[in-house]
């Protein structure tokens, strides 16, 4: 497996920062709300501590794009602390503009890298990480650009509490097999799935991306591991 090697890749963020020009409430937005959100990560402290609201637990969504399924999932437990990592402020812009006054007490972002996250972390800090979707980069030359790197399993093995879940989905079916190539040989993941439809089919639970809902090339597969 050609993996990128972890400082290299460490150094490197791809993909767009920025889009068109805000302006309007989603510039103001960016000046008003997100320094409220904005997580001002801190060396091993217990992510639970970044929340203004109570929180049992706390999970991480890798690249949330415009943020649809961050936003749901905030909604449907109000008891977890959410972090959503994206680097990308046009998709952050969106994800402000949905929020209603009384939400975000359980929402915490980063406009960035998500690695700068997880090397934060304390051990065993997170109930569940999701990369959704993440950008394929199907060229050869490019797959040391891509998010899931067995460097960074072994990453979340050591942010992710024993039964913590990761959940993964692709359209992308060469990223499907390189993730699945590193997952499946991780020795502290395990696969839930029993059948082909548990793949095939999301989970009632798991809200559908603005990706998946509109820019989506190929036939999605959700995946569901457990950390060891
Ligand atoms: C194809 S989009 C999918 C967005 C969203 N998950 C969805 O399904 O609608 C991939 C996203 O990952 C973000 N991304 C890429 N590298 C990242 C990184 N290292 N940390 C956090 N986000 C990242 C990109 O900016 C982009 O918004």
């Amino acid at each position: 497996m050609s993996d990128a090697h972890p400082e290299r890749q460490r150094r490197l963020l791809y993909g767009r920062r920025k889009g068109p020009k805000l302006r309007g409430r989603q510039a103001e937005l960016l000046e008003t709300l997100l320094p409220q959100l904005t997580l001002q990560i801190e060396k091993d402290r217990d992510p639970r501590g970044y929340f203004s609201a109570p929180v049992s637990e706390v999970w991480l969504e890798v690249g949330f794009g415009a943020g649809e399924h961050l936003h749901a999932l905030a909604q449907a437990h109000p008891d977890v602390g959410l972090i959503g990592a994206e680097p990308f402020i046009n998709g952050v812009a969106k994800l402000l503009s949905k929020l209603a006054p009384d939400e975000g007490g359980n929402i915490r972002l980063h406009v960035g890298d998500a690695r700068d996250i997880i090397e934060a972390l304390p051990d065993k800090s997170l109930g569940r990480v999701m990369i959704l979707f993440p950008d394929p980069w199907p060229k050869t030359r490019h797959h040391k650009r891509r998010f899931i790197q067995s460097a960074m399993l072994d990453a979340l093995a050591r942010v992710m509490k024993p039964g913590a879940e990761l959940r993964f989905a692709t359209d992308d079916p060469g990223y499907l097999v390189w993730a699945l190539e590193r997952l499946v040989a991780h020795p502290q993941f395990a696969w839930t799935a029993q059948r082909a439809d548990d793949w095939r089919n999301r989970p009632a639970d798991w809200p559908q991306t603005r990706y998946e809902a509109k820019a989506i090339k190929g036939v999605p597969s959700y995946f569901s591991f457990v950390r060891i």
